[in-house]
Formats: structure tokens, C-alpha cells, sequence
């Protein structure tokens, strides 16, 4: 089972034989895959993803490629529906799904928790890539004596196979939500986020209430299997670009062979905040011409003005390829924090002012070709 063999080994390895840097965010090396998966990449994917994650840049690598070879999912018969599912089970009549695994994904430095949890539905809720799943946590809600909770959102981060590849479950990526007093900074468990902290602390076999599958703005567009997407996402937003990303590049799916180009960048706190970063590494390793990775550490490394490098100081970077894209027709996706959203749009408008462009007709242009899609929590 994906996950179930974690571990937070830290190591070191050469990179362009003149330094060690430790390795201490990776977790698990080959657990992602199924047994198709070699091995003979991953001191590769170690050099690429490990000098990346200390901002650093791999040039003139002779690459030896990995195996290819696709996971087999089923059943195939997930791909005949022309429209995606939606609202299956409602509010007040949710699923009542099964608990396969909650695993903590991220290192001990990583500010917070985030975890990776399985949920099995059996096969009765189906989705796509890119919906979001309802959960309502059990208990009643204080603000409505005697009512459930209200229901809360979580995308999915696995693909309509889920992580077993099989239909029958669907994955989260969940931080839990932990409150601090503002006077004397310590954590009071009693005003923890109700429904992340259910999930966090959640062990296999415990049953969880769903909704939907819900959302549509953050499917793939499937049209053009060579199209170009941007991913830009903040910490748990990663989720739903982890489920475009294997159905790009680790399963077989007789109906979408993907040939174009993915272009990831995430922005975390630090490299114990990575999330999902060995089987992202792989893809590099794998599909070089297909896809691309960058990462911005918050804590760890500074933009050029000397502040925190986000997420919007890496598209600044890479601005003119991006308008580039953009201009051919690219997709492009945010998901993640709210406050990202500012910052970005301040960062490309100033980028496309620079290139004596207006960026309230572009938007406007992207939005109408349906090119622009977000989804901020
Ligand atoms: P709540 O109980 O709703 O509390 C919210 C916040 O208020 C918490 O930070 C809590 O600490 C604080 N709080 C609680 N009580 C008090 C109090 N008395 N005084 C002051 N503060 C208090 N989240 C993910 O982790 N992963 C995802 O993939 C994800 N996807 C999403 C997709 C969508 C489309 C949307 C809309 C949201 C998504 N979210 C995701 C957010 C998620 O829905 C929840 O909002 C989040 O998990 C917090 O819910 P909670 O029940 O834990 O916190
Ligand atoms: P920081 O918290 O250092 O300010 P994580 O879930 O691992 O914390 O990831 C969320 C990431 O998003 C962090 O690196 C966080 O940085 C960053 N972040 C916070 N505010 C913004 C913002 N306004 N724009 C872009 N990134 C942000």
C-alpha cells in the first residue's frame, strides 16, 4: 500500500561530486510506484530533487532514463462518462466511507502537519481529477444545537483510480488546522480546526461522511493531450496538480496519453514541508521534456529582495516563458492559500506592464478562454 512504508531516514549524497547535503525530507524512496517501479533512478531523483530543494540547479546531467513503464488501472470504464460526476451524495444524505490510511507526510521541521489520508468509497463516489470531496465530521455543530457539522471541502489528491489504482478509494492531503493563543502563543485544543484534526487523527477502519464529488473549474482539460499546464500551488494545494501529474505520467490510461508539457511550482515553508516531492522528482527524472518542477522554501530561502521567496518570486523568475505559454493557449492553475492570490496577480501585472501589455485584458482574456482556473481556501 502507497505510503505504508515512510520513513524519515535522513542521508547524504554528492551532488556534481563537490558537496554533501543532507536528504532528510525525503520519505520513502520507491513507495509511490508499483513493483514495475526500478530503481535505478533513484540516485538520480536524490541529486535533481535534493539540489532543487536547497535552490540550487542541476545543469549537464547525462540522464540515463528511467524505466517508463505506465501503472494498469481499472476499471477502464471510469473514462466512458462524458460529464463529470457531480453532487452524489449530499448533505443530508452523505456516503459513509472507510478509513485505509493516515500518514503524516511531512519531516520534523516542517511547521505544522500535514497528512496524506486514504479513504475508501467502495467505488460509489466516483470523481475526476481536480474535484474536491465533502466531509462532515462527526459530532454536533455548537452554532446549531443539535445539527451536524457543517460540511468542509478537501480536494482530492489522487486520480479517479485513487491510490491503489483500483476506483475505490480517493486521497487527501490534509494540514491540520491547530489554534494558538494570541497572547501567550501556546496551542488551546479546544479551538483546533474541527474537521482536519477528525482527519489527521482518524486510524483505518474509522468511517468518515462524504459529499459530492463537487467542482469543475479545476478539471483537466483533456482536448489537446499536448497542451501545456501550469500548476502553482501553496502547501495542501498541491493536491489536485498530484492527481493531474498521475494521470499524466504513472497511469496507463488507454484514453489520455499525455505529450505535452506540466509545469509544477509549489511553494512550502521549508524542505521537511515538501509535499509529495520523490514522486514529482521521479516524473523529472522520467519525463524531462514533459515536465517541470520548481519550489520556493519560505523559510529557507530569499527572493531578490531579501524577503521570503513564494511561490509568485518563482513565476517572476520564469515570467516571459510563462507569458509565453500563456499566449500559446497554456492552462493555468492556482490552488492553495487565499493570500496567494494578491500577491500573484501584483506580480504578473507587473510583469505584463514591463512587456507593454495591459494584464486586466489578458486576464480577461484568459478567464473567457477558460484558460485561468483557481481555486484558494
Ligand atoms: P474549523 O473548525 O472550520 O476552523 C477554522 C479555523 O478557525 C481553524 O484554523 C481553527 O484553528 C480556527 N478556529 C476554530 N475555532 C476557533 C475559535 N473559537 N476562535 C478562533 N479560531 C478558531 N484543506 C486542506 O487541508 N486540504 C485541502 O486539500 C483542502 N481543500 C480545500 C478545497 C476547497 C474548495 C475549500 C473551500 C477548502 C479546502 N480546504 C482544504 C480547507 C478545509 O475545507 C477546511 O477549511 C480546513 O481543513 C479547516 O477546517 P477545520 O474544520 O479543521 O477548521
Ligand atoms: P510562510 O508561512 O513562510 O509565510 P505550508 O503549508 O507548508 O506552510 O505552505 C504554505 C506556503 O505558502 C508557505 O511557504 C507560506 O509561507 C506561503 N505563503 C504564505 N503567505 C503567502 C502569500 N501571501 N503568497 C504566497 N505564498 C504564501
Amino acid at each position: 500500500m502507497a505510503y505504508s512504508a515512510l520513513s524519515h531516514v535522513p542521508v547524504a549524497v554528492p551532488i556534481n561530486n563537490d558537496s554533501l547535503l543532507p536528504r532528510s525530507q525525503f520519505k520513502g524512496n520507491n513507495v509511490f510506484f508499483n513493483d514495475k517501479l526500478r530503481t535505478s533512478g533513484l540516485s538520480l531523483d536524490f541529486k535533481i530533487a535534493n539540489a532543487r530543494s536547497k535552490g540550487r540547479s542541476v545543469v549537464c546531467m547525462s540522464v540515463q532514463q528511467a524505466s517508463k513503464s505506465k501503472v494498469a488501472i481499472s476499471p477502464l470504464s471510469l473514462e466512458d462518462a462524458k460529464e463529470p460526476p457531480l453532487h452524489l451524495y449530499k448533505n443530508k444524505e452523505p456516503y459513509t466511507g472507510t478509513i485505509v490510511s493516515v500518514e503524516r507526510i511531512v519531516g520534523p521541521k516542517a511547521p505544522g502537519e500535514t497528512c496524506h489520508i486514504v479513504i475508501d468509497h467502495g467505488g460509489n463516489v466516483p470523481y475526476w481529477e481536480g474535484q474536491s470531496y465533502g466531509i462532515i465530521p462527526p459530532g454536533e455543530n455548537p452554532k446549531k444545537p443539535g445539527n451536524p457539522h457543517n460540511v468542509r471541502l478537501y480536494s482530492i489528491a489522487s486520480t479517479r483510480y485513487g491510490d491503489s489504482f483500483d476506483g475505490k478509494t480517493a486521497s487527501f492531503c490534509v494540514r491540520r488546522a491547530v489554534y494558538y493563543d494570541p497572547e501567550t502563543g501556546k496551542e488551546d485544543p479546544s479551538k483546533n480546526g474541527v474537521c482536519s484534526n477528525f482527519l489527521c487523527d482518524s486510524k483505518p477502519g474509522d468511517k468518515v461522511q462524504i459529499t459530492g464529488p463537487s467542482g469543475k473549474i479545476m478539471l483537466l482539460p483533456e482536448d489537446n493531450p499536448n497542451g501545456t499546464h501550469i500548476m502553482i500551488g501553496t502547501g495542501t494545494g498541491v493536491a489536485p496538480f498530484r492527481g493531474y501529474l498521475r494521470r499524466m505520467f504513472m497511469e496507463n490510461v488507454p484514453t489520455f496519453k499525455f505529450g505535452g508539457l506540466a509545469w509544477l511550482f509549489l511553494g512550502v515553508a521549508n524542505s521537511d514541508s515538501l509535499l509529495y516531492d520523490d514522486e514529482f522528482s521521479k516524473y523529472l527524472v522520467d519525463y524531462p521534456d514533459n515536465f517541470r518542477y520548481d519550489i520556493a522554501l519560505s523559510r529557507e530561502q530569499k527572493n531578490r529582495n531579501g524577503g521570503k521567496m513564494y511561490v509568485q518570486d518563482k513565476i517572476e523568475e520564469y515570467s516571459d516563458e510563462i507569458f509565453k505559454l500563456l499566449d500559446g493557449g497554456a492552462h493555468i492553475y492556482f490552488c492553495g492559500l487565499k493570500g496567494m492570490m494578491p500577491g500573484i496577480q501584483d506580480t504578473l501585472k507587473r510583469v505584463a506592464e514591463k512587456r507593454g501589455e495591459s494584464w486586466e485584458e489578458k486576464l480577461s482574456q484568459l478567464k473567457k478562454n477558460k484558460q485561468w482556473h483557481v481555486e484558494v481556501y
